[in-house]
């Protein structure tokens, strides 16, 4: 029973969409655990390019897909996700299962995301506005209402009435805004659980039975190590688990069932959102990297920052996640640059860090210390094997692995499914 973790190791936005879509080729399932349409994975099939927020990679496969209770499911977006995959000739209905112990995410909490951002002004996280971090606070706080609940005609209105008086003194008294309406919104989520009715399940009764029999499953992260509630730069993170632990909470299955651990990182490090980031390079050192790398959020559309790829950061995250082996993507962006500094360590006054510290203050103490590595100045888009690649791009990626511990399993140069180089 293989099953297959992949997770990023940055801040998000490694190109795990990508890296998902090869392995989905051989899986059977595959399954979201955590974050919610916060995330946005790119996949192009032939030349068209999907941006995918809720729903598995794996649909463009037409693998059974699962969105496992570690999602927040905002469901007027997931139907708009299934409806705009389906116009372009994808099979959603056929192929997802949404568990029915997944939170929704519901008015409130994206109106309260928006809200506590104005609030926080210059301080604010830069959150994606969806109103992911509001959802988990209600689900941590037993607060929350989950999809099987919005399926119960007799106790769903009861749920959110109350719900939402709480919520409404808050955005009232707190915020100064106008209330939600309790029919308006029950009538909605009425029409979006006729929808989704027939695709909800026990995720982890569907997971582990897959499992049983032999099937390989997948499991797809969503954001990246940095972003995590608990070893991310806190505050300035998401609110899950984007760890390869994870999976196992946020579907339903054993530690012991999973037997791959995929790490995908850049090969250089974009943010997107507030927070530190050590090797941020300014706008006209890499605005060429954000034409050529596509740096805008596939969720906001906001540009994402750019820096060197930072050793300190993607040891820690292999660390967390038990990484052996990870894809490197983007290498095709450093293309034309003359050297390539990476961030081998930090230095904190008199110390070294090789770690990536949890505390923030610590952190604004710390420098980076660079290694120039050599650039290749040649087209990489078009290699196909480790052996196409000039001697200096592959000297950049073995010094990568050196750096990190995690041996390279899968290079892609490009956003096409054919531009991918399968190392191991
Ligand atoms: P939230 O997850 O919308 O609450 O946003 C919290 C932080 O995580 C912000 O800095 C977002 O920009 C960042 N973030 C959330 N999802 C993603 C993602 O999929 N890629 C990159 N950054 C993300």
């Amino acid at each position: 029973m293989p099953a297959t973790v992949v997770v990023g190791l940055q801040w998000g936005d490694e190109g795990k969409g990508g890296v998902v879509d090869i392995y989905a080729e051989k899986a059977d399932m595959v399954v979201r655990f955590q974050g919610g349409n916060n995330a946005g994975h790119t996949v192009m099939v032939g030349d068209q390019i999907f941006a995918l927020h809720l729903i598995p990679s794996g649909i463009l496969r037409e693998k059974t897909c699962v969105i496992g209770n570690g999602v927040v499911v905002d469901p007027k977006a997931l139907i708009e996700e299934m409806e705009g995959l389906e116009r372009r000739g994808i099979k959603v209905r056929e192929n997802l299962r949404v568990s029915e112990n997944a939170h929704l995410i519901m008015p409130w909490h994206r109106a309260l995301d928006g809200l506590q951002e104005k609030a926080l002004g210059d301080k604010k996280l830069g959150t994606t506005l969806r109103g992911i971090g509001l959802a988990y606070s209600d689900k941590m706080a037993r607060t929350g209402i989950r999809v099987g609940d919005m399926l119960e005609q007799g106790t769903f209105r009861a749920k959110l009435a109350a719900a939402l008086q709480q919520k409404n003194a808050i955005i009232e008294k707190v915020y100064g805004e106008k209330p939600l309406s309790v029919d308006e919104i029950y009538d909605a989520y009425r029409g979006y659980a006729e929808i989704i009715k027939p695709m909800v399940v026990d995720g982890a009764v569907l997971i582990n039975q897959a499992l049983a029999a032999g099937k390989h499953v997948l499991f797809e992260g969503a954001q990246g190590a940095l972003l995590d509630i608990d070893f991310g730069t806190y505050p300035f993170c998401t609110s899950s688990n984007p760890l390869a632990g994870a999976a196992c909470v946020g579907a339903g299955v054993s530690p012991k069932a999973i037997s791959d651990i995929i790490g995908v990182a850049k090969a250089y490090t974009t943010r997107v959102g507030e927070g530190p980031f050590p090797t941020e390079c300014a706008e006209e050192q890499v605005g060429a990297m954000r034409i050529k790398g596509r740096e805008f959020g596939t969720t906001t559309g906001r540009p994402r920052r750019i820096g060197w790829f930072d050793a300190v950061v993607v040891r820690r995250a292999v660390l967390l996640s038990g990484v052996e082996r990870m894809a490197i993507t983007h290498p095709d962006v450093l293309d034309d640059l003359e050297d390539i500094p990476v961030c081998v360590r930090y230095k904190c006054g008199g110390e070294t860090v090789e770690l990536f510290p949890n505390s923030l203050e610590k952190l604004a103490r710390c420098q980076p210390v660079y290694e120039q590595l050599k650039g290749w100045k040649q087209d990489t888009s078009q290699a196909r094997r480790l052996e196409d690649l000039p001697p200096n791009a592959r000297r950049y990626l073995k010094r990568l692995e050196e750096l990190t511990g995690a041996k390279i399993c899968l290079i892609r140069v490009g956003p096409r499914r054919d531009q991918t180089i399968l190392v191991s």
